[in-house]
């Protein structure tokens, strides 16, 4: 089935486009302006694409975008479903199947979290070097499809060590405040209550969000290697007094919107 489902899509965007990228990327809330810095070739809605779904989260367009930065061949996926918005898993990691299909190596994961580390700000970022799953479900449930990866992956190095090293050394560069650290993926929509943020801090996290743990698990099925960036778009719950909203999340991500578009360009052609 969902073979069959990748095959249609990538049909379609094989009639509008001969694009054969290296580095997939996924924007997430708020940090969509990233497209402005690329040669565009070409720009599907989601609506158009067989088995994609527009996204219904404000503050997320729905996009694939096929072009380059430099001269590396890249495809954007601008904006992403999420499971809290009722999609079902399989249709969470469709869009990473499909760059995986369309021929991508690498695919670089971004989103907007609550951070809980020591000396986190809003405005930071995160270099996700491992995640925890708390979402209750896993995308690779069912039968295992097995021409697009084997049953039981490995999970070791969900995060690629050298892309991390190259993250690294591009901020420490750009002079940008961030942090290493755990991310735990939550289903959301509610944002966490102070003890689920204690609870988490325990666990080993530094930040969490509701979204990149499955696009990061599907990806190492497809055996992908995989580079993953926080925006800490707010203080998690109970780490500051202030109460939490979507708009706190997309203004702090607007605020360091230049930042965030200056180390993707820079990294991208670097891989
Ligand atoms: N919690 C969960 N997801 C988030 C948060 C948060 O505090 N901020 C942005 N996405």
């Amino acid at each position: 089935m969902v073979l069959n489902k990748l095959q249609e899509t990538v049909t379609y965007i094989r009639t509008k486009t001969s694009a054969k990228p290296k580095v997939g990327v996924v924007l997430g809330s708020g940090l969509g302006a990233f497209v402005k810095d690329v040669q565009i070739e070409c720009t599907l809605p989601y609506k158009d694409i067989p088995h994609f779904s527009p996204p219904t989260v404000e503050g997320h367009s729905g996009n694939l975008i096929f072009g380059k930065i430099d001269n590396q061949s890249i495809a954007i996926l601008q904006g992403r479903n999420h499971y809290y918005e009722g999609h079902s898993m399989e249709s969470v990691v469709f869009p990473t199947r499909t760059l995986a299909m369309l021929g991508i190596e690498t695919l670089i994961l971004t989103n907007s979290a609550g951070g809980f580390g020591e000396n986190m700000q809003a405005g930071d970022f995160m270099i996700i070097e491992d995640h925890i799953n708390l979402m209750g479900t896993n995308p690779l449930m069912g039968p295992n499809i097995k021409e697009l990866g084997p049953r039981f992956p490995d999970m070791t190095e969900a995060y690629d060590k050298r892309l991390i090293s190259m993250m690294e050394n591009l901020l420490l560069k750009q002079g940008t405040r961030f942090h290493k650290g755990v991310y735990c993926g939550v289903s959301g929509p509610t944002y966490e209550t102070p003890s689920e943020v204690r609870y988490l801090k325990l666990i080993g996290g530094k930040a969490v969000g509701m979204s990149t743990v499955p696009e990061t698990i599907a990806a190492n099925h497809l055996g992908l290697r995989v580079a993953a960036l926080s925006c800490i778009t707010n203080l998690a719950a109970g780490v500051s007094t202030q109460k939490l909203s979507h708009s706190e999340v997309t203004e702090t991500a607007n605020r360091v919107e230049s930042q965030f578009c200056s180390f993707l360009r820079e990294f991208i052609p670097q891989i």
